[in-house]
Formats: C-alpha cells, sequence, structure tokens
C-alpha cells in the first residue's frame, strides 16, 4: 500500500521524505514478521493461572495474553473471571475455571472438566493464596489458621496434584509458585501466614528435587510488599488500614512481579531460576522499610 502509493506521487515527495517513508515500510514488515513469529511460538504455551482474578494473578494474565500464551484463568469471583474472559480472549485463546482451591472436589473436577485445547498444561502458576488476620500467636483466630492453611498450603498441593500428571507424562512442564519474603523471614504477629509460606518454600524445593527425573522445571518468586487487594483480605475489608500498609512509599505494582514471571518462565529450557526474592527498593526486610 505505502509503496503503491509512493510510485503514485512521485512529484509530492522530495528524496529523503521518500527514504523515510520506505524506511518505515521495511520496519512495518520487520516487525510484523517478529510479531507472527512470536505469536506462533507463544501460541503453542498454555499457562493454568490460579489467583487470576485480582493482583499479581490477574496483572500475569494480562501480560501473558499480550504475548499470546493461551490461558486458563481461576478464581472463586465468576463475574471477574468472565470480565477477563472478555477483555483477554481479544489477545489470546482463553478458558476460565470458577473454584476454590480449599475445595479437593472441586479442584480435580474442575481441571478434568478443561476442554481439550487447554488440557495439555505448560505452565503451572500457583498464586492463590492470602493472609488472614495479622495478630500474636495467643491472640490469633483459629479460623484465620484454617484458611492460610487450607488456602496457601493444601489448595497449592490440591492444584499441583491435579496438574503435574500431565507435565510428567510428557517429560516436560513449569511450575511457578508464588511465596513470599514471609517464607524466608518471620516477622511479628505473621506467624501462620508464614508458616504457609515457609511451606511453599518447602514444597517449591521439593517439587525440585522430585521431578527433577521428568525434565520439569520449578521456580518460586518471593515478593516483599506488593500493592494488590492483599491487605483489603488480611484486615477483612478495612480499606484505610490496608491503604496504610502502602503509605509513605512506592510499593511493589502486581506489573511488577508480572514481569519477572514472564521473564522466569521465558528462559531457554536447560535454564530453571530456583528462587527469587524481589523487595519494592524502600523495603530491605520483612520489618525494615523507609517510608516518608
Ligand atoms: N501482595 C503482597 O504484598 C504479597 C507479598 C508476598 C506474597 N504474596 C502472595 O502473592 C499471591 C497473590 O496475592 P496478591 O497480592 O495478588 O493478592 P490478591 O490481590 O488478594 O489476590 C489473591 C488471589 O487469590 C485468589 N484466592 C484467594 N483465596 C482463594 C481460594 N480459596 N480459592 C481460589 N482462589 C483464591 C483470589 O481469587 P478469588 O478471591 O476470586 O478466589 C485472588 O485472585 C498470594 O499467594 C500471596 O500470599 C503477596
Amino acid at each position: 500500500m505505502i509503496f503503491n502509493w509512493l510510485v503514485k506521487q512521485p512529484i509530492k515527495i522530495n528524496r529523503s521524505r521518500g527514504r523515510a517513508v520506505f524506511s518505515c515500510f521495511l520496519v512495518l514488515i520487520f516487525t510484523r514478521t517478529q510479531v507472527s513469529l512470536t505469536k506462533t511460538k507463544s501460541m503453542s504455551l498454555t499457562a493454568f493461572i490460579t489467583g487470576a482474578t485480582s493482583g499479581i494473578g490477574k496483572a500475569t494474565a494480562e501480560l501473558f495474553a499480550k504475548n499470546q500464551i493461551r490461558l486458563v484463568l481461576c478464581g472463586r469471583r465468576k463475574e471477574r473471571l468472565d470480565e477477563l474472559h472478555q477483555k483477554l480472549g481479544k489477545l489470546t485463546e482463553v478458558t476460565t475455571l470458577q473454584f476454590d482451591v480449599r475445595n479437593k472436589e472441586e479442584v480435580f473436577s474442575a481441571i478434568q472438566s478443561l476442554p481439550e485445547k487447554f488440557s495439555d498444561i505448560d505452565i503451572l502458576l500457583n498464586v492463590a493464596g492470602n493472609a488472614h488476620g495479622l495478630s500474636t500467636i495467643q491472640d490469633g483466630d483459629v479460623d484465620d489458621w484454617d484458611a492460610m492453611i487450607d488456602i496457601n498450603v493444601k489448595g497449592l498441593l490440591y492444584v499441583s496434584k491435579a496438574i503435574i500428571p500431565k507435565m510428567t507424562k510428557k517429560n516436560k512442564g513449569f511450575i511457578v509458585n508464588i511465596g513470599s519474603i514471609a517464607g524466608k523471614e518471620v516477622y511479628p504477629n505473621g506467624n501462620v501466614y508464614c508458616a504457609s509460606k515457609y511451606a511453599v518454600n518447602a514444597l517449591n524445593k521439593a517439587m525440585r528435587i522430585d521431578l527433577n527425573n521428568y525434565n520439569i522445571r520449578v521456580s518460586a518468586i518471593h515478593p516483599g510488599a506488593v500493592e494488590t487487594e492483599f491487605s483489603e483480605v488480611r484486615f477483612k475489608g478495612d480499606t484505610e488500614k490496608a491503604k496504610s500498609v502502602y503509605a509513605g512509599y512506592k510499593a511493589l505494582q502486581a506489573e511488577d512481579i508480572a514481569d519477572i514471571i514472564h521473564f522466569v518462565v521465558t528462559r531457554p529450557y536447560h535454564v530453571n531460576i530456583e528462587d527469587l526474592i524481589v523487595y519494592p527498593t524502600a523495603q530491605a526486610s520483612a520489618t525494615i522499610m523507609n517510608k516518608n
């Protein structure tokens, strides 16, 4: 088209402008070729993301969709799953599964119900999880403890158990577990949340060891403070308290972690990043924060 236009307008265009337009034309052809190559490469990948309705999981789903990775998006909130399906479905192939990771039967039957096109999972992102409450061990609420152990540890195990056979069968796959700095360092009042993330840290290592013979890559990302709905959940909908967690400094954004997850999963297949700890610059440890 540009070429035809150039040919038709020899008098109006001086030489340097013509050269510029022709260069644009070449860049356009080059970019289109690159895009179509990436598309072919990524479209053959299918990612299964738990916790896709919010925060880190959602940002990762959005980034993966831009990179034409086929998506299975999971969470409990159906309206959010539908919204994402509609939005990201314009960029890649998407299906959604609504289930509670605490419910063993739901987890297995949802994963079994996957349409064939989505059932060959290449990447499992275990993101679903939250902190519930922040109090001393003596004042802790046992329902909060149940929630954290059931979601962050048992939920991650159920989902992994349902998906791993798909990977061992083909001797290939990638599992990325979202841990936390709480799984590296215990902080005051963090007790059971920290214990649940220490468990994720241990399971990440265990998976890599046990799946080693199957050529399966296993990685964990351990973020510091990320500004998501995390604190709203921790403080049971107290938005003011939740906001105060991120006041006075620049917290990590969900997109920062998504970017890192994408980097980790797009390394050449012989490269396996075991473990990454990521802080906002203002944070030096679980308890040291440089706030204004
Ligand atoms: N934000 C931080 O500062 C931070 C720091 C370190 C680690 N992390 C970890 O990062 C992960 C993601 O957290 P986030 O910060 O993105 O928080 P978020 O915005 O609250 O997202 C949590 C996600 O987990 C899902 N989820 C929670 N309980 C579930 C359940 N019972 N069944 C199924 N899905 C469930 C939620 O979906 P539904 O509610 O729709 O089910 C939501 O999509 C968690 O594992 C968290 O521990 C967060």
